[in-house]
Formats: structure tokens, sequence, C-alpha cells
């Protein structure tokens, strides 16, 4: 680097940047119609009041339908998946599609602590045991090599998250749980419209798959959720814990399954379609961007980007992820360079605050009586620790997040991004 030494922002020099960059969610007058409809039409959730029915129709249109129907059917045709299930939120989804697959109080669940809690919550809201492998320290994805050693006769599933959009690598994964006889939910949170080898989507390799729509995410809906299912059975059975165990044809007030209400509405589902709409063209705009600024990003002393699977078709780049190396950068840790990169004007995360078995809820006296109460001994959360460097590294001391919407910008945006960042690494360098 033979930039020269310019002061920094956060020591009272002038900011790299200070204009905003794009803001999130991107909206106007088609989602104030989409809702206004709604509102006009005074259908406000899925199903017929009275009649006990859920209004089923066969036009390929919106108006006179649910959107809900509509968005379900939109969703899963984009993904090219025979099913989709919308419900209020990605946990909630998640909470229905592990019981949905038949996780037991007591089974063991292998997944990723690099996650948002959700992915380890909803587990444990079903019973089940959380089971960590260690992530890939070059892509923050779990390491599917690790999988198969973590499995024992308590096993019932494997959750994956494609952090970041970033897509797992599912060959392994479901080789692995078909070996096994495990049922595979995909965490797909970060992964709308994630294309491998121009055929297949993320969040239709396992049996049943979640999105959620809130409002960071690449398809935002304030809160919102999706199941993708290509499974007759699965969908009827995660269908109808959705829908408070009910079942097609029967009586409204007959329950069939322990579950929950978890229906999206008409007005989430309005704004739903008009952003399906404008999702995979952002994505490919983000896609560009990507590459562009991760090209010049890697140039740069203390910075490596992660590695995307091989084979990635169409991204969604919901976070840009870069591995931060004090070592190369005058020993500055993380948190004081992030302060000094959000000083020059560019907005950056830390990130996940710890690993998921780190939270306290998971060894908490409440969580852990809860669990005796049934009969089931957690794990001791805490020596996970030792078994995942790679995840405590990420959460502690690496892991530097930029946000999606940075990159439905411009290229002088990008140039704007690589600026500050070689600004402050040329300071903190001295
Ligand atoms: C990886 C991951 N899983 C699950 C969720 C839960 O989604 P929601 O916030 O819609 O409940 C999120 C979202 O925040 C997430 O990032």
């Amino acid at each position: 680097m033979t930039s020269p030494v310019q002061q920094l922002a956060v020591r009272g020099g002038t900011p790299h940047r200070t204009t905003p960059f794009t803001k999130w969610p991107v909206h106007d007058e088609a989602e104030v119609q989409a809702v206004t409809d709604v509102v006009r039409s005074g259908k406000w959730w899925r199903c017929a009041y009275g009649t006990g029915e859920l209004e089923k129709k066969t036009a390929d249109q919106v108006a006179g339908r649910s959107r809900v129907e509509v968005f379900e059917e939109r969703f899963a045709a984009a993904h090219r998946a025979k099913y989709g299930i919308a419900v209020t939120n990605g946990s909630a989804a998640l909470d229905i599609a592990l019981r949905a697959v038949g996780v037991q109080p007591g089974d063991e669940v292998i997944t990723t602590p690099y996650t948002f809690v959700s992915t380890s919550m909803c587990i444990m809201n079903n019973f089940g045991v959380p089971v960590y492998a260690d992530i890939d320290p070059t892509t923050y994805n779990i390491d599917a090599s690790q999988i198969e050693s973590l499995i024992t006769e308590r096993t019932k599933a494997i959750v994956p998250v494609h952090f970041s959009g970033n897509l797992c690598d599912m060959e392994r994964i479901m080789a692995i749980a078909r070996r096994h006889g495990l049922a595979v939910v995909e965490d797909a949170a970060h992964a709308h419209g994630v294309e491998y080898q121009g055929k297949q989507f993320a969040g239709t390799f396992g049996d049943l798959n979640c999105f959620s729509f809130q409002e960071s995410k690449n398809l935002p809906t304030g809160e919102g959720g999706m199941i993708l299912t290509n499974s007759d059975t699965l969908y009827e059975t995660a269908f109808s814990m959705h829908h408070l165990g009910r079942l097609p044809g029967e009586v409204w007030y007959k329950h069939f399954h322990q579950a929950w209400n978890a229906r999206m509405n008409e007005f989430t589902a309005a704004i739903g379609i008009v952003q399906l709409g404008r999702m995979f063209e952002q994505n490919a705009r983000r896609m560009e961007n990507h590459t562009y600024l991760m090209e010049r990003l890697a140039q740069l002393p203390g910075i490596t980007p992660c590695v995307n699977l091989p084979g990635i078709t169409k991204h969604s780049h919901h976070l840009q992820m870069l591995r931060y190396n004090a070592a190369e950068v005058g020993g500055v840790p993380r948190a004081e360079f992030l302060k000094a990169l959000a000083a020059e004007g560019i907005p950056c995360l830390a990130g996940y605050t710890f690993p998921n078995y780190g939270n306290p809820f998971m060894t908490s006296d409440e969580t852990r009586s809860r669990y005796r109460a049934a009969g089931i001994e957690l794990p001791d959360y805490r020596a996970y620790a030792e078994r995942c460097p790679h995840t405590e590294r990420a959460c502690y001391h690496e892991a530097v997040w930029l946000e999606h919407r940075l990159l439905l910008g411009t290229r002088q945006d990008m140039d704007d991004i690589v600026g500050a960042f070689t600004k402050v690494i040329t300071a903190f360098r001295g």
C-alpha cells in the first residue's frame, strides 16, 4: 500500500464520505397501492370467516384471491419449489419445520453456532438438543466434514444455515443425511434467490426449508417468513401446524396437531408480492458490485473476504463477509477498526456478539430446569468454546459485516468503501 497517511475522521480529520448509502428497504408507490388495495378489499386474512374455509381460487391473479396464497405460489415458483407456506416470521418457520420433520424432545439436531439465535432457539422450542459443528474458517458456514462424527443414535436432523447467502455444501450434507436417515431443515433466512449450478435454489435441497422476510432481509415485509418444500406429506403437516393443527376438509374447530397460529396476514403478503418482483434484479446488482468490491478489498492488508461455495450462479450477498486480521493492521482491535470506518462514513458491523452456544439462555437455570422437567439433560454448552475455535474467532475478533444495501449503489459507492478502508488501514499501520 502506497497511499499517503491522512488524518482519520475518528481523530478529527475529514470523513472520507459524507453522503448516505442506499436506504433499505427500497419501496415506492407500488407498496402503498398494494397495502391500500388490501385495506379497501376488506379481506385482511387468508381464510373465509364464518364458513371456516380456506379460500382456494384458481385464477392466476391477485384480484379477488388471498394475497397470502398468491405470494406462496409465486415465491415457491421463483425458487422452483412445489409448495410454499407463508408464516409470521422466519423463527416461526423454523419452529414449525423442525416439529413437522419429527424433532421430538431429547432429539439431537446438528447445526452451526455462527448464526442468528433463532436457529438454536427453535430447536430448543421443540425441546431438541442443539449439537454444534464448527464453521469452515474460509466460508463461515458449517464445516460439513465435521457433521458425520457428531451423529449419534439420538440425532434426528441437520440444520444448515446459508450464512450471508453463501450456500452450504448441500450435496455433501444431503448425502450424509440420506446415509443416516436424518431430516434436513435449511435455514435460508439469508438466501433468497440463491441458485446453484443454474438449476436448484437454496431452500429446496432439504425437507422443509425456512426463509425470513424481516426488514433487513433481501425480501423485506417488516416481519414474515416462508417454508418451502417439494414433499406432499410434509407440506400437509407443516401447513396444518401453522394453522393450529387444522386439516383440510375438516370442521373449523377441530384440531389434529399441537401447533401454532403462524398464518401470514394479507397486508404482509401484498408487500411480499411487490418485493418479490424487485428481488432478482436487486440481487443481480449486488452480484456485480460484490465482485468489484471484494476484488479490491482483498488487496488490502488485514482484510480477507470469505469464500463462496463454487457453483453458485445467483447470489443474494445478504452480508459481505470480511475477515479482519488485527496483526496486519498495527494490532488495532476490531472494535476500534470498525469505529474508525464508521467515522469515515462506512456503516459496518461486528456481527453476532456470541456464538449461539454462548447466549445466556442456553446455559441458564431456567432453561436447564425446563429440560430436566422433561427428563432431558442438556450438555454443558460452555465446553463448545474449545470445540469451535473458528466460530470463537469470528465472533470475538475477526468478522466484519457490510450490509447488502451498500451493494445497491453505484461504482462510486464501491470506490468510496475501498477508499475508506485504505485510509483507515494505512493510518493504523503507521
Ligand atoms: C440465520 C437466521 N435464521 C433465522 C432468522 C429468524 O428470522 P425472523 O427474524 O424472521 O424470525 C434470522 C433473522 O433474523 C436469521 O438471520
